[in-house]
């Protein structure tokens, strides 16, 4: 598996996934709207999946204030259409997409988790627009995959700090546990590209806290390396 697409690869964690497997020794092609590449350009995306042995969809508005809710929707839900449609056209076998764990629809008092520890069964409850459109990403996804077996990798970070935002978080977020650290979201790209997996499969990643992030153990053998030292 040599050539991977990145999409949102000017992003935070398209830049931290794109530089990670380089280093392990995969070839990368970037696509980023900073760059002029648009997900909402169907043809755009088609050609950037032609000959790509697989692609990391990280490309989104990645909240709810980062744009409209019209943008958010053609964006994040029309974006991964273009995506999924590329990699049927041009025999991709593998994607690997951003979702959020927002899709379970408490994030920022938006509601509250109907049991604890939340884990990949939860209810998917987000009502927001971009938790809404994740949520519709992740059944767009499982969709694509009963049809053409094309292998959908769906992970679901809570929020992703670096060592600088880390420093940062404040004592709630660190009593949730609901951050995951950069690193350890680039490590699990990389696992989900090189796992056994067939078919479609969503898991959440999270640092230590109330996530259960039993299914990424399982499936991908993935750890968080870091946990909250206060
Ligand atoms: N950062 C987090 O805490 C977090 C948590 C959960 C899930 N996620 C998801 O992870 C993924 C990456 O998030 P991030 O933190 O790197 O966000 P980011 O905003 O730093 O990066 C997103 C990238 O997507 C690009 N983009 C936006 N619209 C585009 C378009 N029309 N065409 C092409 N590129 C476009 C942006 O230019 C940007 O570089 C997203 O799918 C996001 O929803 C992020």
């Amino acid at each position: 598996m040599s050539l991977v697409l990145v999409t949102g690869s000017s992003g935070q964690v398209g830049r931290a996934v794109a530089a990670s497997l380089e280093t392990a020794g995969r070839s990368v092609r970037r696509f980023d709207l900073v760059d002029g590449d648009d997900l909402r350009d169907a043809a755009a995306v088609r050609a950037a999946t032609r000959g790509c042995d697989a692609i990391v969809h990280a490309g989104a508005i990645a909240h709810d204030r980062a744009g409209t809710p019209d943008d958010i929707v053609a964006t994040n839900v029309l974006g991964t259409w273009h995506v999924l449609s590329g990699a049927e056209q041009h025999g991709v076998g593998r994607i690997v997409v951003f979702s959020s764990a927002q899709v379970f629809g408490f994030a920022e008092g938006e509601g509250e988790p109907v049991s604890l520890p939340v884990d990949d069964d939860h209810p998917l409850l987000a009502s927001r627009p971009y938790g809404m459109s994740k949520r519709l990403v992740e059944q767009m996804c499982d969709a694509w995959t009963t049809r053409t077996r094309i292998t959908t990798i769906v992970l679901r970070p809570v929020m992703i700090l670096d060592d600088e935002a880390l420093g940062h978080v404040s004592e709630d977020q660190a009593e949730l546990g609901a951050f995951v650290h950069l690193d350890d979201v680039a490590a699990a790209v990389e696992l989900a590209l090189a796992a056994g997996i067939e078919g479609h499969v969503r898991m959440t990643l999270c640092g230590p806290g109330r996530f259960d992030t039993a299914r990424a153990r399982r499936l991908l053998g993935w750890q968080p390396s870091r946990s909250w030292t206060r």
